[in-house]
């Protein structure tokens, strides 16, 4: 099996902890790294949840590095309402195994992706662009040099879910985000038009609850937490699972809709910063970018229930 390379760049965070655990019981995938960086909660915990994470899937051989504290220009924001103080919803963390790899993200990503054949590394963005951002910066070869980047953020029919205008992700960095799509990537962004289409009922949960392998139980643990939190604030029985559709795509393209477009980021407003502007009336050659219109949700959670239950066998 041809495996596809990929570096996770995340702010775990409940969701980015089962795109995590997605990814690293993966065989078709091959995780070169993972970077961490601050956003539903500091980098400080982002890094150390990335590290309990690998050990929990059993992962230690895959190098975890600390990136960005704050965005390019803006404030740091956090989520915690909705990961959890600690960014692993009700579950304690611990010291891990295995210290952080030395250097920056943004270094890490440079030197991983410029060391190998050309579109052979994708990159999968679960939080603010900050990192790639920063390493674009530095080496703006890179985009060029870079497989598909596969982005969690966004938001066009769906409306907002930190403003009405915007998406977390983008809302906490837009000056990082308008940055990397105007860089050159190749960007697939799955924005909450097709993550709130990937939801964790409770069927879903359960189905993964049934396998019994350490991160299966770490999976639906962040899920019930998500379940528990959204119902509160947000009212929702089953909460959207962002962050795995940005892996899910990579190792089931089918399970996804994609237009071609060209995406800008709103960054001079206050009342609508973030806003992703997803423009479809574009020559199809001058497309710079693709936007999820749709998601499978139930062919997302039987890929993810699939890849765990596999690992554990
Ligand atoms: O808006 C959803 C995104 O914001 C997800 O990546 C979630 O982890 C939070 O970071
Ligand atoms: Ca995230």
């Amino acid at each position: 099996m041809k495996k596809q390379s990929l570096i996770i760049d995340c702010d775990p965070g409940v969701d980015d902890a089962v795109g995590l655990m997605l990814a690293l019981n993966a065989p078709e995938l091959e995780v070169l790294a993972v970077t961490a960086v601050g956003g539903n909660v500091p980098v400080s915990a982002t890094s150390r949840n990335a590290r309990i994470l690998r050990q929990v899937a059993g992962r230690t051989d895959v190098p975890v590095f600390a990136g960005a504290e704050r965005p390019l220009v803006r404030e740091p924001a956090g989520a915690g309402e909705f990961h959890g103080a600690e960014g692993l919803g009700d579950l304690k963390p611990f010291e891990p195994q295995g210290a952080l790899a030395s250097g920056p993200a943004a270094d890490a990503i440079i030197d991983i992706v410029m060391a190998r054949p050309e579109k052979s590394v994708a990159l999968a963005v679960m939080g603010p662009m900050t990192n790639l951002a920063l390493a674009l910066r530095k080496e703006p070869a890179l985009a060029a040099r870079l497989g598909p980047v596969s982005v969690m953020g966004g938001a066009r029919s769906e409306g907002g879910n930190i403003t009405a205008s915007a998406e977390f992700n983008v809302w906490a960095d837009p000056d990082a985000a308008a940055e990397v799509l105007a860089s050159g990537c190749d960007v697939v962004m799955f924005g909450l038009d097709a993550t709130h289409q990937v939801r964790a009922t409770d069927a879903r949960i359960a189905a993964i609850e049934a396998v019994d392998s350490d991160s299966a139980r770490w999976a639906a643990s962040m899920m019930r937490f998500s379940q528990r939190v959204e119902r509160k604030i947000v009212g929702w029985d089953a909460p959207p699972v962002h962050d795995p559709c940005t892996v899910a795509w990579l190792m089931a393209p089918e399970l996804f809709t994609l237009k071609p477009c060209d995406i800008r980021v709103e960054t001079q407003s206050d009342l609508t910063r973030g806003h992703t502007a997803v423009e479809f009336r574009v020559a199809p050659g001058q497309a710079r970018h693709r936007w999820a219109t749709a998601a499978d949700g139930q062919g997302v959670f039987d890929l993810i229930t699939e890849t765990l239950k596999r690992a554990a066998s």
